[in-house]
Protein backbone atom coordinates (compact mmCIF):
# COMPACT_ATOMS: atom_id res chain seq x y z
CA UNK A 1 0.00 0.00 0.00
CA UNK A 2 1.68 3.67 -0.49
CA UNK A 3 0.16 6.85 0.64
CA UNK A 4 -0.14 9.92 -2.22
CA UNK A 5 -1.16 13.26 -0.73
CA UNK A 6 -2.40 15.81 -2.66
CA UNK A 7 -1.91 19.16 -1.19
CA UNK A 8 -3.31 22.63 -2.49
CA UNK A 9 -4.47 26.12 -1.98
CA UNK A 10 -7.41 27.80 -3.45
CA UNK A 11 -9.61 30.72 -3.18
CA UNK A 12 -12.09 30.16 -6.16
CA UNK A 13 -12.05 26.53 -6.34
CA UNK A 14 -10.59 25.28 -9.55
CA UNK A 15 -6.86 24.52 -7.96
CA UNK A 16 -8.71 22.29 -5.51
CA UNK A 17 -11.10 20.67 -8.51
CA UNK A 18 -8.13 19.69 -9.73
CA UNK A 19 -6.34 18.97 -6.63
CA UNK A 20 -9.61 15.93 -6.53
CA UNK A 21 -8.32 15.18 -10.29
CA UNK A 22 -5.14 14.66 -9.62
CA UNK A 23 -6.43 12.16 -5.98
CA UNK A 24 -9.42 10.29 -8.55
CA UNK A 25 -6.25 9.19 -10.83
CA UNK A 26 -4.19 7.95 -8.11
CA UNK A 27 -6.51 6.38 -6.17
CA UNK A 28 -7.45 4.51 -9.18
CA UNK A 29 -4.09 2.66 -9.07
CA UNK A 30 -4.45 -0.60 -6.86
CA UNK A 31 -2.74 -0.21 -3.59
CA UNK A 32 -2.79 3.59 -3.29
CA UNK A 33 -4.35 5.68 -0.83
CA UNK A 34 -5.29 9.28 -1.88
CA UNK A 35 -5.55 12.26 0.66
CA UNK A 36 -6.35 15.79 -0.29
CA UNK A 37 -5.52 18.25 2.61
CA UNK A 38 -5.26 21.80 2.01
CA UNK A 39 -1.93 23.48 2.36
CA UNK A 40 -2.58 25.49 5.98
CA UNK A 41 -3.98 22.09 7.52
CA UNK A 42 -0.72 20.13 6.37
CA UNK A 43 0.99 18.80 8.92
CA UNK A 44 4.74 17.32 9.03
CA UNK A 45 3.06 13.84 10.09
CA UNK A 46 0.98 13.93 6.83
CA UNK A 47 4.01 14.62 4.55
CA UNK A 48 6.80 11.89 6.70
CA UNK A 49 3.70 9.20 6.28
CA UNK A 50 3.11 9.63 2.79
CA UNK A 51 5.20 7.62 -0.11
CA UNK A 52 4.49 10.93 -2.60
CA UNK A 53 3.43 14.47 -2.40
CA UNK A 54 1.81 16.59 -4.98
CA UNK A 55 1.53 20.27 -4.61
CA UNK A 56 -0.79 22.03 -6.17
CA UNK A 57 -1.26 26.20 -6.68
CA UNK A 58 -2.84 29.09 -8.59
CA UNK A 59 -0.60 31.70 -10.07
CA UNK A 60 -0.63 34.61 -8.17
CA UNK A 61 1.51 37.79 -9.07
CA UNK A 62 3.26 35.67 -11.14
CA UNK A 63 4.06 32.77 -9.10
CA UNK A 64 3.64 30.49 -6.00
CA UNK A 65 0.84 31.15 -3.43
CA UNK A 66 1.51 32.20 -0.56
CA UNK A 67 0.15 29.80 1.60
CA UNK A 68 2.42 26.73 -0.51
CA UNK A 69 5.35 29.18 0.05
CA UNK A 70 4.77 29.61 3.90
CA UNK A 71 3.96 25.37 3.91
CA UNK A 72 7.67 25.04 2.25
CA UNK A 73 9.24 27.77 4.50
CA UNK A 74 8.01 26.23 7.61
CA UNK A 75 6.85 22.46 7.51
CA UNK A 76 9.21 21.25 5.31
CA UNK A 77 12.03 23.40 5.88
CA UNK A 78 11.91 21.94 9.14
CA UNK A 79 11.91 18.23 7.21
CA UNK A 80 14.69 19.45 4.97
CA UNK A 81 16.53 19.88 8.35
CA UNK A 82 16.13 15.98 8.62
CA UNK A 83 16.51 15.01 5.35
CA UNK A 84 12.51 13.11 6.09
CA UNK A 85 10.99 13.41 2.45
CA UNK A 86 14.22 11.99 0.52
CA UNK A 87 13.32 9.47 -2.20
CA UNK A 88 9.88 10.41 -1.99
CA UNK A 89 7.97 11.12 -5.43
CA UNK A 90 6.90 14.68 -5.99
CA UNK A 91 5.04 16.11 -8.44
CA UNK A 92 3.57 19.65 -9.04
CA UNK A 93 0.22 21.38 -10.49
CA UNK A 94 -1.39 24.83 -10.90
CA UNK A 95 -4.12 26.90 -12.37
CA UNK A 96 -3.31 30.12 -13.82
CA UNK A 97 -6.04 33.02 -15.06
CA UNK A 98 -3.31 34.79 -16.91
CA UNK A 99 -4.08 37.93 -19.08
CA UNK A 100 -3.48 38.01 -23.18
CA UNK A 101 -2.43 35.06 -25.14
CA UNK A 102 -0.25 33.68 -23.27
CA UNK A 103 -1.16 34.24 -19.71
CA UNK A 104 1.91 34.38 -17.37
CA UNK A 105 3.13 32.63 -14.04
CA UNK A 106 1.78 28.96 -14.34
CA UNK A 107 5.66 28.33 -15.60
CA UNK A 108 7.15 29.93 -12.92
CA UNK A 109 4.65 28.69 -10.41
CA UNK A 110 5.43 25.52 -11.10
CA UNK A 111 9.13 26.01 -11.20
CA UNK A 112 9.23 27.06 -7.97
CA UNK A 113 7.75 24.74 -6.33
CA UNK A 114 9.66 22.03 -8.17
CA UNK A 115 12.82 24.10 -7.06
CA UNK A 116 11.91 23.37 -3.65
CA UNK A 117 11.02 19.41 -4.00
CA UNK A 118 14.28 19.10 -5.50
CA UNK A 119 15.78 20.93 -2.69
CA UNK A 120 13.90 18.67 -0.45
CA UNK A 121 15.40 15.65 -1.90
CA UNK A 122 12.17 13.95 -3.41
CA UNK A 123 12.25 12.50 -6.93
CA UNK A 124 10.03 14.37 -9.63
CA UNK A 125 7.32 13.40 -11.59
CA UNK A 126 7.09 15.08 -15.19
CA UNK A 127 3.53 15.44 -17.32
CA UNK A 128 4.18 13.47 -20.62
CA UNK A 129 3.06 14.61 -23.49
CA UNK A 130 1.41 11.74 -24.68
CA UNK A 131 -0.54 12.03 -21.50
CA UNK A 132 -4.53 11.91 -22.27
CA UNK A 133 -5.42 15.29 -21.70
CA UNK A 134 -2.57 17.17 -22.19
CA UNK A 135 -3.37 19.03 -25.13
CA UNK A 136 -6.04 21.01 -22.81
CA UNK A 137 -4.48 21.11 -19.62
CA UNK A 138 -0.46 20.03 -19.31
CA UNK A 139 3.07 21.76 -19.40
CA UNK A 140 5.76 19.27 -18.96
CA UNK A 141 6.12 20.15 -15.48
CA UNK A 142 3.14 19.18 -14.25
CA UNK A 143 -0.48 19.71 -15.41
CA UNK A 144 -1.93 23.66 -16.04
CA UNK A 145 -5.55 25.18 -16.77
CA UNK A 146 -6.17 28.56 -17.71
CA UNK A 147 -9.35 29.67 -15.56
CA UNK A 148 -9.80 33.02 -17.46
CA UNK A 149 -9.65 33.66 -21.26
CA UNK A 150 -7.32 36.21 -22.68
CA UNK A 151 -9.39 39.27 -21.14
CA UNK A 152 -9.57 38.14 -17.50
CA UNK A 153 -12.87 36.96 -18.29
CA UNK A 154 -14.06 32.97 -16.44
CA UNK A 155 -13.49 29.95 -18.97
CA UNK A 156 -15.82 27.15 -18.47
CA UNK A 157 -14.26 24.21 -17.08
CA UNK A 158 -15.14 21.17 -18.18
CA UNK A 159 -14.52 17.46 -16.84
CA UNK A 160 -11.42 16.97 -20.28
CA UNK A 161 -9.93 20.43 -18.95
CA UNK A 162 -8.73 17.77 -15.50
CA UNK A 163 -7.96 14.87 -17.74
CA UNK A 164 -4.24 15.41 -17.18
CA UNK A 165 -4.95 16.22 -14.02
CA UNK A 166 -6.31 12.71 -12.70
CA UNK A 167 -3.51 11.34 -15.67
CA UNK A 168 -0.71 12.96 -14.01
CA UNK A 169 -2.15 11.46 -10.33
CA UNK A 170 -2.03 7.60 -11.76
CA UNK A 171 1.55 8.11 -12.83
CA UNK A 172 2.49 9.71 -9.35
CA UNK A 173 0.18 6.67 -8.18
CA UNK A 174 1.98 4.13 -10.03
CA UNK A 175 5.57 5.53 -8.99
CA UNK A 176 5.13 5.71 -5.67
CA UNK A 177 4.25 1.98 -5.34
CA UNK A 178 8.27 1.39 -6.77
CA UNK A 179 10.01 4.42 -5.72
CA UNK A 180 8.38 5.80 -2.18
CA UNK A 181 9.39 2.72 0.10
CA UNK A 182 13.12 3.11 -1.34
CA UNK A 183 15.75 4.20 0.90
CA UNK A 184 17.90 5.43 -1.79
CA UNK A 185 19.43 8.25 -0.22
CA UNK A 186 19.95 6.88 3.21
CA UNK A 187 23.44 7.17 4.58
C1 LIG B 1 -4.18 37.73 -5.98
C2 LIG B 1 -4.28 37.03 -7.29
C3 LIG B 1 -3.23 37.11 -8.18
C4 LIG B 1 -3.30 36.44 -9.40
N1 LIG B 1 -2.24 36.51 -10.24
C5 LIG B 1 -2.25 35.76 -11.38
C6 LIG B 1 -1.09 35.70 -12.21
O1 LIG B 1 -0.06 36.31 -11.97
N2 LIG B 1 -1.15 34.93 -13.32
C7 LIG B 1 -2.28 34.23 -13.64
O2 LIG B 1 -2.27 33.52 -14.65
N3 LIG B 1 -3.39 34.29 -12.88
C8 LIG B 1 -3.39 35.01 -11.76
N4 LIG B 1 -4.50 35.03 -10.94
C9 LIG B 1 -5.67 34.23 -11.31
C10 LIG B 1 -5.65 32.88 -10.65
O3 LIG B 1 -4.43 32.22 -10.84
C11 LIG B 1 -6.73 31.98 -11.20
O4 LIG B 1 -7.98 32.60 -11.13
C12 LIG B 1 -6.74 30.65 -10.50
O5 LIG B 1 -7.34 29.67 -11.31
C13 LIG B 1 -7.46 30.73 -9.15
O6 LIG B 1 -7.42 29.48 -8.54
P1 LIG B 1 -8.51 29.10 -7.45
O7 LIG B 1 -9.84 29.02 -8.14
O8 LIG B 1 -8.06 27.77 -6.96
O9 LIG B 1 -8.46 30.13 -6.37
C14 LIG B 1 -4.47 35.71 -9.74
C15 LIG B 1 -5.54 35.67 -8.84
C16 LIG B 1 -5.46 36.31 -7.63
C17 LIG B 1 -6.62 36.22 -6.67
Amino acid sequence: MAKVLIVYASDYGSTKRMAAAVAQGAGSVEGVEAVVKAAEETMAEDMTSSDAIVFGSPAHMGSLDWRVKKLFDTVCSGLWMKSALNGKVGAVFTTGGGFGLSGGGAELTMLSMLANLVELGMIIVPLPKNTPGYELGGLHWGPNIRTMDNTAQPLPLTEESFESARNHGVHVGRLSLVLGKTAIFDH
